[in-house]
């Protein structure tokens, strides 16, 4: 492990010079990394791993378009691509990337599967660490442990491609094979994480929930709909306020955070621009920590995941997400954001 300073804060984490793919590859040559679910997750870590040299097959439920997926994907039926059982079957490795609900749905046919000195894996701390709600609660006689992107499972599989990586939290909740730390190590190297920093499966779950629900998506889609809005209530046109909120965020300035820092951003743009947001940060922080600290509260007291497995249980969750999504998409914001989009040069010319 190397030690870094963050900030002023000292932290180990782990990255391809530390531990190699070749000691990832080492680790992992008698092993068979089973990726159960072909959803989001499951495409991204299974294809890198495959193309990183580590044995790995799929499990996924037949008849469905993740299956077509896996098959478009070069798995091949009854060779590297099985239903769910049959895989879980024949892994030493088991990788849980079944949607959080289908997780709990499938558990009993899976805790059958688990041998003896098998590593149970798992790319969210929510099963574990809800398992009152979740019922899953993993034999002794295995490893336990987790390797979490920091990001969609699309860009776990284009940043690969692009020769970059995503960052990943990795845990150990149970060492039975006395290998736990090493099996994760590998896994989180060989699915092509950035670097990878340590965490437990109760901070995992507690931060990611609180992200997703926050800054990353719902804090986000809520403050860009309210300055939207009240661009809109005040006469400035669809074309104006989405520009404004949205359009010069993703093609701009966020460009810059992402490259140099939020800090080299404010100081690379008018001292108008600076003199304004370093009032109104302050302002905009103040005024969402009580709801950051509700959020906080409800993920911790489990609220949250019982919520999250109600809906997302219910045979009809996928039409019933669709209603929702649909109400978003067909807003005049997003209608908006359709039509900038396809006004940018670069999309202009496909037309
Ligand atoms: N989404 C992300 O980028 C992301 C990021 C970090 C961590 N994670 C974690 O990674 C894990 C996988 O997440 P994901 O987003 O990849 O999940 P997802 O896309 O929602 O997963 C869907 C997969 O689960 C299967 N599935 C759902 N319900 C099922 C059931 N009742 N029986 C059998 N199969 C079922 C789906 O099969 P069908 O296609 O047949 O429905 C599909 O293969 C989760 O623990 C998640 O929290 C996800």
């Amino acid at each position: 492990m190397a030690k870094i300073n963050f900030g002023g804060v000292e932290e180990e984490v782990i990255t391809s010079e530390e531990f190699s793919l070749e000691k990832a590859r080492e680790v992992l040559k008698d092993e068979i990394v089973v990726v159960l679910g072909y959803g989001v997750q499951g495409p991204g870590q299974a294809l890198n791993m495959k193309d990183n040299g580590i044995n790995v097959i799929v499990g996924q439920r037949e008849k469905s378009k993740s299956w077509d997926r896996a098959v478009q994907d070069g798995f091949v039926p009854g060779k590297t691509l099985f239903p769910i059982e049959k895989a879980a079957r024949k892994g030493t490795v088991i990788q849980y990337l079944l949607s959080d609900a289908g997780q709990v749905a499938v558990w009993p046919n899976i805790i059958k599967c688990l041998d003896k000195g098998n590593a149970l894996y798992f790319s969210h701390g929510f099963s574990i660490v809800y398992k009152d709600q979740t019922g899953i609660v993993p034999p002794d006689n295995v490893d336990v442990i987790l390797v979490a992107p920091k990001g969609s499972g699309r860009t776990v599989r284009t940043n690969f491609l692009d020769g970059s990586g995503i960052n990943s939290s990795f845990a150990i909740h149970q060492d039975f094979t006395g290998r736990a730390k090493e099996r994760t190590l590998a896994l989180g190297i060989a699915i092509g994480s950035g670097y990878l920093f340590p965490t437990t499966f109760e901070k995992e779950v507690h931060s990611d929930l609180t992200g997703e629900r926050g800054v990353l998506m719902g804090c986000l889609a809520g403050v860009m709909e309210a300055q939207y809005n009240l661009l809109r209530k005040h006469g400035h046109s669809p074309s104006e306020a989405f520009n404004e909120t949205v359009e010069e965020l993703t093609q701009s300035l966020i460009r810059l955070v992402a490259e140099n820092g939020m800090d080299w951003m404010f100081s690379n743009c008018s001292t108008t621009a600076q003199r304004g947001a370093l009032d109104w940060a302050p302002k905009f922080r103040d005024a969402v920590a009580p709801v950051f600290d509700t959020l906080y509260k409800k993920v911790v007291s489990g609220e949250e995941t019982r919520r999250v497995l109600e809906a997302n249980s219910a045979p009809d969750y996928r039409e019933k997400l669709d209603k929702e999504l649909d109400v978003l998409k067909n807003s005049e914001m997003w209608q908006t954001g359709t039509t900038v989009r396809s006004l940018r040069p670069e999309n202009r010319k496909k037309l």
